[in-house]
């Protein structure tokens, strides 16, 4: 957890410069932009003139909701054919490969913003795994991994740098690793309801997030490689402080909790506005923050917990057996995936 100084920091003291860095004629895909953090990143960015941003949304009704307030606020600045939506749904691998493939039939894709979450105090599974991780840690890499040929593909086409951008966050680094799991891999043990630990399952899942961009970043247009002539894409992620969103809402609390969990955020928290504004400067910032983590954006030191080798290798094998579980051929089509 960040220390208490970071926290004022972050939460009283920082303020997210609004963005200003031009998006024209760039196509842009979020994920969860029906509410929270997302739909006020898509505000920003079709304000800074991107051509095209794809709302993915689980509802598409409110996908629709959001983009009509979205064009009621913004008016003439989001013509028309600036904003899509289009159903995803992390929990189903079906939602997945159907919303990769209209996706490939893109003209371009220049920055896929990798935001969909969940945080939950209850237990329930998905992939044979806790949700929060299923969602936030399968789901979401699930879909980001099968984008990453088509950023590839855009940043030779077009001359140009695109971004793959998680919103993580900063309790990455309070997770609680299992010491032992009996030989189970880690999102078989995470299946048994007695290792539930609702204060620990979205910190987690977060730290598992940390650890596959560090292995995907490695793999995909490392820093240090020789990129003469060629391309590379930018891998990075971000936290956007605590923000009033739908996220672990107070309700979501148990039941002893919620009354406390109204004051703290109402006393702590950003808006979401506020928030969106570190998403979109991620999201254009320079290939030096490739492989990189930034909070109250700048490129920020990673945890000790986040350079544990032998878990990020253990972890990273681990989601490639799943995701080929999960949609037969994909290690083989993905040429960086080993
Ligand atoms: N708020 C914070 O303080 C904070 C701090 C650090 C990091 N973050 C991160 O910020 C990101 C955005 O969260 P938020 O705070 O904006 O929360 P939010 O308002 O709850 O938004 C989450 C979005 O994710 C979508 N989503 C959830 N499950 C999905 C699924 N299975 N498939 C597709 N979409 C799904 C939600 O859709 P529905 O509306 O259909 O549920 C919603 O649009 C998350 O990754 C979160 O971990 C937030």
């Amino acid at each position: 957890m960040p220390s208490l100084g970071d926290f004022i920091y972050a939460q009283f003291i920082f303020h997210p410069p609004k963005p200003t860095t031009s998006f024209q004629s760039k196509t842009i895909i979020i994920t969860g932009a029906n509410g929270g953090l997302g739909k006020e990143t898509a505000k920003h960015l079709v304000s800074l003139e991107a051509t095209k941003v794809i709302l993915a949304c689980r509802s598409i009704s409110n996908g629709n909701k959001a983009k009509s307030e979205i064009e009621s606020q913004l008016k003439s600045k989001c013509p028309p054919s600036v904003l899509e939506v289009w159903q995803l749904d992390l929990e189903s691998p079906a939602s997945v490969e159907a919303f990769v493939a209209k996706a490939n039939a893109l003209p371009r894709l220049d920055v896929f913003i990798n935001n969909a979450g969940i945080h939950s105090s209850k237990f329930s599974t998905v992939y044979e795994t806790e949700r929060c991780i299923g969602v936030n840690v399968i789901g979401t890499f699930l879909l980001a991994l099968q984008l990453i040929p088509k950023l590839r593909q855009t940043a030779r086409e077009f001359n140009t740098t695109p971004h793959l951008t998680t919103v993580t966050s900063a309790l990455y680094d309070s997770a609680k690793w299992p010491a032992e799991t009996g030989g189970k891999d880690i999102f078989e043990w995470f299946r048994e309801e007695k290792n539930f630990d609702w204060m620990n399952q979205y910190n987690i899942s977060k730290l598992m997030q940390i650890y596959i961009l560090m292995k995907l970043s490695a793999l995909v247009d490392p820093l240090d490689s020789n990129t003469k002539g060629a391309r590379p894409i930018v891998i990075n992620s971000l936290d956007p402080c605590f923000c009033k969103t739908g996220l672990g809402s107070p309700e979501d609390l148990p039941r002893g909790m919620q009354l406390a969990g109204k004051i703290f955020t109402a006393a702590a928290a950003r808006t979401a506005e506020e928030g969106s504004r570190l998403v979109v400067q991620a999201a254009s910032a320079g290939r030096e923050t490739h492989g990189k983590y930034m909070r109250t954006g700048k490129v920020q030191a990673y945890d000790k917990s986040a350079l544990n080798k032998r878990r990020q290798e253990d972890l990273w094998k681990t989601l490639c057996v799943k995701v080929e579980g999960l949609q037969k051929g994909l290690v083989t089509v993905l040429p960086f995936l080993d």
